[in-house]
């Protein structure tokens, strides 16, 4: 009897001290699955082997969570190193919860196509540099949890460490110190190779080849490209060479090589900058004085230049939620993510790139696309492009 007391008290505590992100707000599960692909990358600056890129893939489901299938969000070797940076506990990092089901039963073809899930384009995401992509969970399950198929893509050496499913490489890849400081001919090669990453998964050796295989419903003539930081660059530079890239989201990221001259041909593209972007970097004026002017040629396209006030340029991740809702280490903030709070972020981030989304893939126009709206006055327009 005592014994008995004491088990389900253990288990009481350990569900309390557990913290979960956000619930997503789709009315879809959110299934999760993870592929390393082989794939070459010429003098790999990293210190990962040059040759596997991992993707995960976030999809929705009909399956109700259960403890059984639900995936960690945080791994034993990366908790320490970024609860360091944040001053959070390791132990607090890893008692994150997500609502991620492990390779949960995808919908079939005949229910994708019934709920019009089938004819929304498939998203590929990308990563800030060094960061890994699980720090996107919140907003990539719930843009899975509305319906949509979203591959979000790591380049292994590149993130201090990256866990790899199958025991591919040993279980995972250790890459560059977190502190290793970045110069400007670094962040070009780490541009291109992410570039290259989103290009061969895109073509036929990638997504749409493991599509085949398992023979699901998954789009792979339409994409959506998205990314923070270097990873906004990555998907800029794709939609110039690729035309099954459909629109884009840039999210508070420098136009790094090529990417600054990429052709959109009026493509619809939201940009979203923190309020002190400019003293890193100062690409985005140009870029959008060109898109306007192909507008004003070809009567085509559609853009949103945005800054989010009070948000620096972490805040456009996870991280502001871990540091929201686990305790602080001893210390003050080491890392300065702003003053809108982890929460709140999330929620605004997942507006505006959830309006967005939606609206290019055929549902309603949302009027935050268009201008400064009363519930979120953070979020200014420094540009609206507009075709006829
Ligand atoms: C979880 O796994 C256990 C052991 O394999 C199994 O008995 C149980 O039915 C599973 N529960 C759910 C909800 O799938
Ligand atoms: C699917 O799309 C069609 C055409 O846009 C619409 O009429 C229908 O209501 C949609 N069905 C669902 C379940 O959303
Ligand atoms: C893929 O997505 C596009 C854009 O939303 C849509 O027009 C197309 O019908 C979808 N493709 C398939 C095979 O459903
Ligand atoms: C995983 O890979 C490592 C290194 O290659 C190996 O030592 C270990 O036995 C493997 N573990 C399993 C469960 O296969
Ligand atoms: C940039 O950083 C890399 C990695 O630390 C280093 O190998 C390279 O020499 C540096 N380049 C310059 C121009 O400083
Ligand atoms: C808290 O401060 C103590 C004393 O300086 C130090 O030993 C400990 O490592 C710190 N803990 C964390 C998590 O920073
Ligand atoms: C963007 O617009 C806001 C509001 O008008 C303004 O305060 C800010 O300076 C603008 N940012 C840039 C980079 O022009």
């Amino acid at each position: 009897m005592y014994s008995t007391t004491l088990a389900l008290l253990a288990t009481l505590t350990a569900t309390a001290s557990s913290v979960s992100l956000p619930p997503p707000s789709g009315p879809y599960g959110v299934g999760y699955t993870q592929h390393v692909f082989f794939h070459v990358t010429p003098n790999d600056p990293t210190p990962g082997s040059g040759n596997e890129l991992l993707a995960s893939i976030y999809y929705p489901t009909l399956s109700a969570p259960s403890l059984n299938t639900s995936v960690p969000y945080f791994d034993p070797i990366s908790a320490p190193i970024w609860g360091e940076v944040f001053n959070l506990y390791a132990s607090d990092l890893l008692s994150l919860t997500t609502s991620l089901q492990w390779q949960a039963t995808p919908l079939t073809p005949s229910e994708a196509a019934s709920n019009n899930v089938s004819a929304l384009p498939t998203l590929i995401f990308g990563p800030g540099g060094g960061m890994n992509a699980f720090m996107y969970s919140s907003l990539l399950s719930d843009l899975a949890s509305k319906g949509y198929t979203v591959i979000a893509y790591d380049h292994p050496g590149e993130a201090p460490y990256l866990t790899l499913p199958y025991n591919v490489s040993g279980g995972g890849v250790v890459g560059w110190d977190i502190y290793m400081p970045y110069n400007d001919s670094l962040i070009q090669a780490i541009y291109e190779f992410r570039r290259n990453d989103m290009l061969f998964l895109l073509s036929h050796d990638g997504f749409p080849s493991l599509v085949e295989q398992y023979g699901t419903y998954f789009n792979t003539s339409s994409y959506g490209a998205f990314g923070h930081s270097t990873g906004a660059a990555a998907a800029a530079g794709s939609m110039d060479r690729l035309e099954s890239i459909i629109a884009g989201v840039h999210i508070d990221g420098g136009l790094f090589g090529d990417s600054v001259d990429a052709k959109l041909n009026g493509r619809p593209y939201l940009m979203m900058m923190n309020d002190v972007h400019f003293e890193s970097d100062t690409t985005w004026p140009g870029f959008v004085e060109r898109y306007k002017e192909e507008t004003e040629v070809t009567g085509k396209g559609w853009l949103d230049w945005t800054t989010v006030n009070g948000a620096k340029h972490l805040a456009f991740s996870d991280i502001p939620l871990w540091v929201e809702l686990l305790p602080k280490a001893n210390g003050t903030d080491l890392v300065d993510l702003g003053i809108v709070k982890g929460t709140r972020m999330d929620k605004l981030v997942k507006k505006y790139v959830g309006a967005f989304w939606g609206w290019v893939s055929g549902g309603a126009y949302d009027e935050v696309l268009d201008g400064v709206v009363k519930e979120w006055p953070e979020v200014v327009y420094n540009e609206t492009i507009r075709g006829v």
